[in-house]
This record gives C-alpha cells, structure tokens and sequence, in this order.
C-alpha cells in the first residue's frame, strides 16, 4: 500500500518524507489556501517545492470545470515537473478531460468520488488514481469502508489498472481497514502515517527494556 499525505504544509511534507515511509502527495485548493498560498506564481512554485521534497506523485487540482479550461490548467500542471499527477474533479467535463490526458499519457487523479458508478467512470475514461473520499462519507452516516470494497470488486472484475487511492483518511483505522480491503494507496495527514507507531505495550515494553539495561553500564 502507498502512503501519500494529504497537505500542502511543507514542514509536514518534509517530516513524513523524512519517516521514510511516504510514496507522494495529494492537495487540493482547500489545503493550498490553508496555507496560505495564493497567486498563480506562487501556487506553481509551491507545487514544484513539493516535488522537490518527494519522490513521488504529487497531486495538483484543477479549478476549472469546462473542458477546454480543465484542459489547459492540467497541461499547465503537467509541464511543471514529471511528479504532478493532473487532480480531476468528477463531473462531465472531468471524465472527458480524464480521457484526454490519458490519451496523452498525463497521470489523472480523479477526485470527489462517492460512489461506485462514478469509480467505474473514472476507470472507463482512464485515470491513473480514482479518490473515494471514505471520511466525508463517514461524515454523513454512510459506510466509506463499503465503497472501497465495492470499488476494489469491480476493478478486480475487470482487470481496471485505476489505482484506487483512499482519500478523506482521518485516522489510523482507516488506513488500516483500507490496506486489509485492498486500496493501492491512502492519503491522510501527517497524524495517520504517525498515529500507526503507537502502541502503550510498546512504550511500556521499551521503558522496561531500557530500565533493565541501565545495569549493563555501557
Ligand atoms: C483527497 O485527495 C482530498 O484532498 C482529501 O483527502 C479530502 O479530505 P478531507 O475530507 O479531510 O478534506
């Protein structure tokens, strides 16, 4: 399973790569702005940085919603560096966009998705990634961990090589849930890649051990 983190922080992006563990990033306009970063310069350079950081996809949104503009911001994203994947949103101009860029061979993450029919679409119209997003779902009563079962079925059935990318992760368990269904990738924040450390048995057991060793007198 890859394990992607869901911020634009560059501090935190740093701190999971450091880990060793992270595979790539995702963002969105809602954690770009919680950073703080606006103008069109800035939002390409802040995208660059984090490909500096990683070694692996970086997801960069779009914003428009018509084709023609879903077209040329997601070349625009591409050209910036090998890493960005093109993030799409799931409506009808993003399905065809998703079948232009597979077309060109631009990687696609199609993002918003919240059910199956819409993963089988972004499967149809070639995305690289499709991004059920389980927390939000969790969010109003209905079963996320259902839809990535549902979703993992019917790309198995039929051999989709759309990676399914567990996103809206809020906390250990769902990253875990997640692995034992099969997602290929998780994107979550920083707390959920750290959160599965922690075990009390494990610092108990450590705090022993080190207690016991003070005897050796290394
Ligand atoms: C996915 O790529 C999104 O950026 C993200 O996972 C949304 O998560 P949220 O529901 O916590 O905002």
């Amino acid at each position: 399973m890859k394990f992607f983190i869901d911020t634009a922080n560059i501090d935190q992006i740093k701190e999971a790569q450091d880990l060793g563990v992270l595979d790539g990033v995702t963002t969105n306009p809602s954690l770009m702005a919680k950073e703080g970063i606006t103008g069109k310069d800035n939002i390409l350079k802040h995208y660059v940085d984090i490909c500096a950081i990683v070694n692996g996809d970086v997801s960069a949104e779009v914003v428009a919603t018509d084709f023609d503009g879903i077209v040329r911001e997601g070349e625009e994203l591409a050209e910036l560096h090998e890493q960005i994947v093109v993030k799409v949103p799931m409506i009808k101009e993003g399905v065809k966009a998703l079948k232009y860029f597979s077309d060109k061979g631009i990687k696609t993450n199609c993002t918003l998705v919240f059910s199956a029919g819409q993963a089988l679409l972004a499967a149809k119209a070639g995305a690289t990634y499709v991004s059920p997003f389980l927390g939000r779902l969790d969010d109003i009563s209905t079963d996320g961990l259902q839809l990535i079962e549902d979703i993992r079925l019917i790309y198995d059935n039929y051999g989709f090589e759309t990676e399914i990318l567990a996103a809206s992760i809020r906390h250990t368990m769902h990253v875990i849930n997640c692995a034992k269904l099969g997602a290929d990738v998780m994107t979550g924040p920083l707390s959920s890649i750290d959160g599965l450390l922690k075990h009390p048995l494990t610092d108990s057991g450590l705090e022993k051990f080190l207690q016991d060793a003070k005897s050796f007198n290394l």
